[in-house]
């Protein structure tokens, strides 16, 4: 009798965990699959004013502005009205981008802008509109026609606010108050090695939607079973009992699910081809509500590990990766359209990449769908990353909110494989428990993908490193970050390092590299030159073919990079230089050497 009541409770818990997403996310941050929306872009060229005291939102005693602020858009009435700024005889910024790049005097900012679009809008009868942000770096307050529509803070994740029945047909301003200062208790922190890029980032969408409309979904296979695909659709203003159609055309599949408190759960036997880097396959899915019709183009696979290896549907996989930075290719600046990305992806795949580590922030949805659709596996992070305030509710709430989003955007897309939860943290109480949390977070929301970290805590022991982290118990891969022969060491003796690891998991050597000026040529002893970094691969590669538990690479970078921190003008000139391709798009010589690696190995 006791047993059977054991294996009851067993087989609840496996049925509640075998899903994603089985913890309902209290408040979706935004609405699922935004490309494939009735919406109207608002990109394009904004309004700007520069405002470093926040003159437009606090007033000379330092309180916020109730009126009078910016987000009135004033104009003067009356020949005596005194209005001390105009939108429409400022400066002008491009959106999406950031505002370093598209202005001299903007290079080095840090602080709030002003963001001010005027448009026209056709509101149509029943439906409910959101204006939704891809991005904006950092903090965001948005205000529509003078009204406060709601705050966000996070540069890298996506967030919306509901505007039915504030849109006119006529001569509404969309205003943002752009703030991206470095704060201690932020996320990231003060300190990046990357260049605090600010401004409205990426796309800025109007969205149309029925009342009654599909809000979110999931559609994946079950863990680790290739033949049961399951998810679930909630619906906004959803009737309880409505029938959701899910049907997959090229698998002639059609299924009928009920909505129960909001939600429509499935789960049927069906036998897609199994997405993987050599097969990309995506299938149709079209969700039908009652009211609604959502398509998206979803992958369908398998990643688990076992012992110190990873496998993609079953297979065992070797991880050829590069770790990329949101920089556009040679004009620099935050990548703001699609042919940047596949430019990246294009440089990842002549490397021979199978695998991309997006660091150190959630790239843009663009980014993952595209090396989705070229059969490139993800690693997404956020940018808990360095030294935060651990021991800091709020910024443990930040931190986990952009994990939330992070995970809640991205979770149909079968490229991603791996959530990083934090890179180069100091080990302490307050940070195990920090990252203890997030890892838990993770796996509430998404239990079918792997948690990992980028550490840099290896302990130095006879001869070689030792993998001895606490963080290591609450991840399912280990990422190192390892700079043998650049930050620490001579080249030569990286080739005989030893690596010793206390965990039974896989390592992926998610940092290792080192710098040079591309066309700079010299000794293979004389840092900067090409040569360097060429023979520092070499004798890294030379290390890693040893490393028996390691299942994939994600060397230290594909292009060169901005960086607040490389002030080298004769070689840096504000870029870190560890690029494999120089931010020109030249390879360099290193660049051959991590190809024929992963061309002529590892297959
Ligand atoms: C660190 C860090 C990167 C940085 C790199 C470097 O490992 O994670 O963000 O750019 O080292 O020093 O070049």
């Amino acid at each position: 009798m006791k047993y059977r009541y054991h294996f009851l409770l067993i087989a609840i818990f496996f049925i509640q965990y075998s899903i994603v997403g089985q913890e309902k996310v209290k408040k979706p941050t935004v609405i699922q699959n935004i490309d494939a929306r009735d919406i109207t872009s608002l990109n394009g060229l904004w309004q700007a004013i520069v405002d470093p005291l926040e003159n437009g939102y606090y007033n000379h005693r330092y309180l916020p502005k109730e009126k009078n602020g910016y987000f009135e858009n004033k104009k003067p009435q009356s020949p005596s009205d005194l209005i001390e700024y105009d939108f429409d005889s400022d400066i002008e910024l491009m959106v999406p981008g950031d505002w370093n790049t598209q202005m001299e005097k903007l290079y080095y900012y840090e602080g709030t802008v002003w963001y001010k679009k005027s448009f026209d809008y056709e509101v149509k009868e029943n439906q409910i509109n959101y204006v939704y942000f891809e991005a904006v770096n950092y903090e965001a307050i948005v205000y529509l026609n003078g009204e406060k529509l709601g705050s966000h803070v996070g540069g890298y994740t996506p967030f919306q606010f509901d505007v039915t029945g504030k849109l006119k047909e006529k001569d509404n301003f969309l205003v943002v108050k752009v703030d991206n200062k470095r704060l201690r208790e932020a996320i990231p922190t003060v300190n990046t090695d990357w260049w605090n890029y600010g401004g409205i980032t990426r796309s800025v969408h109007l969205v149309s939607v029925p009342q009654s409309h599909i809000k979110d979904y999931s559609v994946q296979l079950k863990k680790n079973n290739k033949t049961q695909i399951a998810g679930w659709v909630d619906l906004e203003n959803g009737k309880e009992g409505e029938i959701v159609n899910i049907e997959i055309p090229e698998l002639n599949k059609k299924i009928e699910a009920k909505v129960k408190d909001g939600r429509a759960n499935f789960s049927f036997k069906a036998k897609p081809e199994l997405w993987s880097p050599d097969t990309p396959i995506l299938y149709t899915v079209n969700m039908i509500s009652q009211n609604d019709r959502v398509t998206d183009q979803i992958g369908f696979r398998t990643i688990e590990t076992k012992g110190s290896k990873i496998f993609l549907n079953g297979e065992n996989i070797f991880l050829k990766g590069i770790s990329i930075h949101e920089e556009a290719p040679f004009k620099t600046g935050r990548v703001t359209t699609k042919e940047e990305c596949r430019i990246l992806l294009k440089w990842a795949k002549d490397l021979g990449c199978n695998f991309i580590r997006l660091a150190h922030y959630p790239h843009s949805e663009a980014m993952v769908k595209e090396a989705e659709k070229m059969g490139i596996l993800i690693w997404s992070e956020i940018p808990v990353y360095w030294t935060v305030l651990f021991d800091n509710k709020d910024t443990y709430q930040n931190a986990e909110n952009q994990l939330s989003t992070m995970i809640n955007r991205d979770k149909n897309r079968a490229a991603i494989i791996l959530w990083g939860i934090a890179n180069e943290t100091p080990e302490s109480d307050a940070r195990n428990e920090f990252l203890k949390n997030l890892s838990l977070k993770v796996r509430a929301l998404d239990s079918t993908r792997l948690v990992t970290a980028a550490l840099d805590t290896q302990s130095s022991a006879e001869g070689g490193k030792v993998i001895d982290d606490p963080l290591g118990e609450y991840v399912d891969v280990i990422g190192i970050n390892s700079y043998c022969g650049w930050y620490v060491d001579e080249p030569e003796s990286c080739a005989g390092l030893k690596w010793k690891n206390n965990y039974e998991k896989p390592m992926i050597m998610s940092e290792m590299g080192g710098g040079a000026l591309q066309g700079l040529h010299g000794e293979k002893n004389e840092r900067w030159t090409e040569e360097y970094q060429e023979a520092l691969y070499e004798y890294n590669i030379e290390m890693m073919r040893n490393i028996e538990f390691m299942a994939g690479l994600t060397p230290w970078i594909l292009m060169d990079f901005r960086s607040p921190r490389r002030h080298l003008q004769r070689i840096q000139k504000d870029f870190n230089r560890k690029g494999l391709i120089s931010e020109q798009g030249v390879p360099k010589k290193a660049f051959y050497i991590l190809r024929d690696y992963y061309l002529n190995e590892n297959n």
